[in-house]
């Protein structure tokens, strides 16, 4: 059995982990990407973030090896369409890139319509444009995580809601949803596509990014993806790790390998991982090593 990790708080008291944008604060046109087909039909967008000087800061302080100073330090947010015979987006990106989801999706769905809207988690960098997507495309199912007893606060009540054992065959593309193993909030979900072999752990194995680094496959940066970097923000965002048993949890992330077999992983925070899928979970144990006995990092 896969255990959950997190701490699933009460509604009102969810930590936004990551801040939210405000307006004037997204991306600038120049970090402004197109989607990017990443497997036939799997499509993926990108909000780039705001610059967060704070980040850097602390990073140039510890001398964080794959960071060069003056860099601008981005933690995106990825939404992710599938496109079989029928469509499906993954997640909204957050209000900040709320016209930017709109513009992608229309990209990326090429004048076809979107079938299903499902929302990993009801983060608000997660779910935070799932009333504008769905007022564009009304004809949209939406589709929600079974898990938790907030349903009703996240309008979220009419949603069809799936979790284990549940799959949505898109033609040509087939979805598996699943416990969310590392989570945030009580109604959390993760998902697998079988013909591409995708995992998208939707919190999990993010990391943050240096300008020019968005849309980029693991294996495409100069600087490379390493434990480090995962650490940064893990240290922030799953802080809690800190409290875990490391060797417990190290042995989940092995089942996690063992169960899924990714071939790719399509993180909402990172980059995707498509060749050597074990090296990256190797890293992700050591990251538990490190914000054990490291602590937070800081905050996002
Ligand atoms: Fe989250
Ligand atoms: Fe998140």
């Amino acid at each position: 059995m896969i255990l959950r990790f997190g701490v699933p708080l009460a509604p009102a008291l969810q930590p936004l982990h990551l801040r939210v944008p405000l307006a004037g604060e997204a991306s600038s046109p120049s970090t402004r990407a197109m989607p990017r087909e990443i497997h036939p039909g799997i499509h993926w967008i990108q909000e780039f973030g705001p610059d967060r000087p704070g980040i850097a800061k602390s990073l140039v302080d510890r001398g964080a090896h794959w960071y060069r100073p003056g860099r601008e330090i981005h933690v995106p947010q990825n939404a992710f369409l599938f496109a079989g015979e029928r469509t499906l987006l993954f997640d909204t990106l957050s209000p900040a890139a709320d016209e930017q989801i709109l513009a992608d999706l229309e990209t990326a769905l090429d004048g076809r319509d979107l079938d299903y809207l499902a929302l990993s988690h009801p983060d608000v960098p997660h779910a935070g444009n799932t009333f504008r997507i769905l007022e564009r495309h009304p004809g949209a199912t939406l589709v929600a995580p079974r898990f938790g007893r907030t349903h009703e606060l996240y309008h979220l009540e009419d949603a069809h809601k799936v979790g284990p054992g549940d799959s949505l065959d898109l033609g040509g593309l087939r979805l598996n949803f699943h416990d969310a193993a590392f989570l945030d909030a009580a109604m959390s979900m993760w998902m697998t596509e079988e013909t591409s072999g995708m995992l998208l752990p939707v919190d999990w194995m993010g990391l943050p990014l240096m300008d020019g680094e968005g849309l980029l496959f693991a294996d495409e940066f100069r600087s490379p993806v390493d434990v480090d970097r995962y650490a940064e923000f893990h240290g922030r965002v799953m802080f809690w790790m800190r409290y875990v048993d490391v060797s417990r949890t190290q042995a989940e992330i092995d089942l996690l390998a063992e169960t899924y077999r990714p071939a790719m992983v399509a993180s909402a925070h990172g980059p995707v991982i498509r060749a050597d899928v074990p090296r990256y979970f190797e890293m992700m144990k050591e990251v538990v090593e490190r914000v054990a006995t490291g602590g937070r990092t800081g905050v996002l």
